[in-house]
C-alpha cells in the first residue's frame, strides 16, 4: 500500500517537473486542490493509508491530522460535525481495552472513499459497519456510516463474508 501510493507520487512528480522543487512530499499530507488524471489512484491511496493509520496502526488522530484538515461535516446520527469532536470520539473508541478489528477493505470511488469492516469486543457488541468519506482533492471533508449487528443467528450462512 505504501509502495502504491510511492509509486504514485513518483508518477505525479515525473509528470510535472517544474513542480518538484516547491512541492512538498505529497505523502505528508493530503491536497484539497488535487485534480487531474491520477486523481482517482491518489484518492484510493489515501483511503487505504487512511485505514492503515486509522485501524491497523490505531491512531485516529494521525489519520485525521494527515486527511482531514478543516471542515468536516459528520452524518452519523450519534456524532456533531467538526475534526476534534471526531478524534476525540474516535480517539477514546479504539483504545476500547479488547477491541478487534477485521476483514478491513478500503476502496476510492465516484468520489469517495470506501471503508467496509467488523468491530467488537467478545461478549459486548460485534457488528459489521460501512463508512463513506467524500473527498476534496486527496482529502476528507464529509462522512457518512451504517453499521448492523451481528447476532450469530443469521438466517443466510453467508451472512456479510
Ligand atoms: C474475515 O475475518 C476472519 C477473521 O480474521 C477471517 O477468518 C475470514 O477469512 C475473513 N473473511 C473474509 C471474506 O475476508
Amino acid at each position: 500500500m505504501r509502495l502504491l501510493q510511492g509509486l504514485v507520487f513518483a508518477a505525479a512528480w515525473i509528470s510535472g517537473p517544474t513542480a518538484a522543487i516547491t512541492t512538498p512530499k505529497p505523502s505528508e499530507a493530503c491536497s484539497l486542490k488535487a485534480r487531474g488524471p491520477l486523481l482517482h489512484k491518489l484518492q484510493d491511496a489515501a483511503i487505504k493509508d487512511f485505514a492503515q493509520i486509522f485501524f491497523i496502526d490505531r491512531n485516529p488522530k494521525k489519520a485525521f491530522d494527515k486527511y482531514v484538515p478543516g471542515r468536516y461535516i459528520e452524518h452519523n446520527p450519534n456524532g456533531l460535525s467538526g475534526r476534534e469532536n471526531a478524534i476525540s470520539f474516535l480517539t477514546g473508541f479504539l483504545a476500547t481495552p479488547g477491541l478487534t478489528v477485521t476483514n478491513l477493505t478500503a476502496y476510492a470511488g465516484g468520489g469517495f472513499g470506501h471503508m467496509r469492516f467488523r468491530e467488537g469486543v467478545k461478549g459486548e457488541f460485534d457488528r459489521v459497519v460501512s463508512d463513506r468519506l467524500k473527498f476534496e482533492g486527496t482529502c476528507f471533508v464529509e462522512h457518512w456510516d451504517v453499521s448492523q449487528d451481528v447476532t450469530g443467528q443469521e438466517t443466510n450462512p453467508l451472512a456479510w463474508f
